[in-house]
């Protein structure tokens, strides 16, 4: 008895010390710079250059066999876990390249709040926007760091009301910036009252700051001009007046969130945003699954895989499993559940990932993320723990949006086919779905490159020859109704434009976006939804 209660007391101190977070940006605005200067600034690597040569390259677009390697390398980066302050940070890493944002939709269901990257110059880009609409829908909690101080950017009020426009959520400044460009001075922190400075080309981690608790006291202009410091005293007054004080739960519930500026390439506003970061951002949370919430308090280890990292090489078809724990202590060699196929398994090479290094573990608490390696059972969204029936929501399917058919160029091989089909869409590499009439089958993805990568892993791994044809569609809507004779009514009527997904699940297969819109018009008791999860 002792023991539990031990172990319990023992739970809640890791939870409570742990901070699980995504970084997410626009290919270029700074992603990877900042997650490497966040690992120096936390002590997790010695020097740069580290993260920076596992990042997938965007311009080698048209060498997709470059880009798994890279992606294979990028398995030690893909979680960093590193100890700052006495808390334990886990990083998760998010594929720049838009053709895999599938896999960055799915790691932001494992995290528990992001950390958004805007360029100052090229402001909100499409990528950030749509990453956006992704943590609106689950609320997690945003902290923007508009970076590239040192070059001339876009004016900072304009930025903050770009961001309140474009990505539709209140922002509240935590630093403000003094000049920009060759006139950038610095930064006033107004979180945590200092004047920082800036000087281009930064090397080291040391910061270059005075304490200015006030600044309407004149020690202001022994730091920076006269006309500097009253543009910033008549900023500051504008900004309190507009802002106002931020309240941390508007934050932890998505609703504003804290902008900082900085200069990633020069370390500066780095350590800033890492401290401001581990006192606001959320510890791991409750999570929702089909029939109850569940604590991560709670003593019974639960937890959900958002990723599968596959083997490229065929000799060893081992895939790492990535899961989030959810609940409860993870203990390697213990048996746990999965609630899909309704059986145990034992992991007994369970992987943490520290910064660079993968080591091998005995014990993990909620917030972390832990590696196991399968054989081919486990499928993205699957839940494991201790024997209960109830299964993790929200690791959504997005609606696609490039479409090609499958075609078998090889009778003999069509099982082969089929299974490996299967098991590409279980490591959630691209959607299939299967029509109801005739045996089409069509694959959906978010970008070209993914059928490539299908067709060489089919031929290669499974020994299936097969080709991709472009098909007219414009979205895969997942459906249902209230009313079973309407859906059936439905049903029939469009059933040359009906498919199933992976779990059996109905779609409607929609070629355009005007005759979209003239279907759910004509059918106003069907629900259309552009996500697996309704
Ligand atoms: P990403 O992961 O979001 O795609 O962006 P990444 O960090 O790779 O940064 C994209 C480019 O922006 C890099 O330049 C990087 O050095 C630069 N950068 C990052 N932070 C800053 C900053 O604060 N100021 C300025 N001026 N540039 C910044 P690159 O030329 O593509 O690569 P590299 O050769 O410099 O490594």
């Amino acid at each position: 008895m002792e023991a539990v209660i031990k172990e319990s007391k023992n739970l809640k101190k890791e939870i409570a010390r742990r901070r699980t977070f995504g970084i997410i940006s626009h290919p270029d605005a700074g992603k990877t710079t900042l997650t490497e200067k966040l690992l120096l600034f936390g002590g997790a690597i010695q020097k740069a250059g580290a993260v920076k040569s596992s990042k997938i390259d965007r311009h080698a677009t048209s060498d997709w066999m470059e880009i798994e390697k890279q992606r294979g390398i990028s398995v030690a980066t893909s979680v960093m876990g590193f100890d700052y302050r006495g808390i334990k940070i886990n990083l998760l890493d998010t594929p720049g390249h838009q053709d895999f944002a599938e896999d960055t939709y799915r790691t932001l269901t494992a995290v528990d709040s992001v950390v958004m990257v805007i360029d100052c110059v090229k402001g909100v880009e499409i990528q950030t926007e749509k990453l956006m609409e992704v943590c609106r829908m689950r609320r997690t909690p945003v902290i923007c760091f508009i970076n590239k101080l040192d070059r001339e950017g876009r004016d900072p009020y304009d930025l903050l009301d770009e961001i309140e426009a474009k990505l539709k959520i209140k922002v509240h400044p935590m630093s403000w910036p003094i000049g920009m460009g060759k006139s950038f001075k610095g930064v006033y922190s107004l979180y945590e009252k200092k004047l920082l400075f800036f000087s281009p080309s930064k090397q080291t981690l040391q910061e270059d700051f005075v304490q200015i608790d006030d600044i309407s006291s004149p020690e202001l202009e022994k730091f920076i001009s006269g006309s500097e410091a009253k543009q910033l005293r008549d900023d500051i007054d504008l900004i309190s007046g507009v802002y106002g004080d931020l309240e941390i739960e508007d934050y932890l519930n998505g609703e504003v969130a804290p902008v900082f500026f900085g200069s990633a390439v020069n370390n500066f506003g780095v350590k800033e945003l890492l401290d401001c970061f581990i006192d606001i951002a959320p510890v791991p949370r409750s999570r929702e699954t089909d029939l109850r919430e569940i604590f991560p308090i709670e003593d019974k280890f639960s937890g959900f895989i958002f990723k599968i990292h596959a083997n490229m090489d065929p000799r060893h078809r081992n895939r790492i499993a990535f899961v989030r724990i959810c609940s409860g202590i993870f203990e390697r060699r213990s048996n746990y559940h999965n609630v899909r196929l309704n059986k145990n398994f034992r992991f007994s090479n369970a992987t943490a990932f520290m910064a660079q290094d993968k080591e091998t573990i005995d014990f993990a608490y909620p917030g972390d993320i832990v590696g196991l390696y399968d054989t081919g059972n486990l499928k993205i969204g699957d839940t494991l723990n201790e024997g209960e029936r109830a299964l993790f929501k929200g690791i959504p399917s997005f609606s696609p949006e490039i479409f090609r058919e499958v075609i078998n160029l090889d009778a003999m091989k069509t099982k082969q086919l089929e299974k490996g089909l299967v098991q590409l869409m279980d490591e959630g590499v691209a959607q299939l779905f299967s029509y109801e009439m005739g045996s089409r089958k069509v694959v959906g993805t978010v970008g070209v490159l993914q059928f490539e990568v299908i067709q060489y892993r089919l031929k290669n791994e499974y020994g299936a020859t097969s080709r991709f044809d472009s098909v007219n569609l414009y979205k895969a809507c997942w459906f249902d109704s209230r009313d079973e004779k309407k859906l059936k009514e439905f049903i029939d009527s469009k059933y040359r434009h009906i498919a199933r997904d992976k779990d059996g699940k109905y779609v409607f297969m929609a070629e355009t976006k005007a005759w979209l819109q003239m279907v759910q018009e004509n059918f106003p008791q069907i629900n259309f939804h552009f996500t697996s999860e309704f």
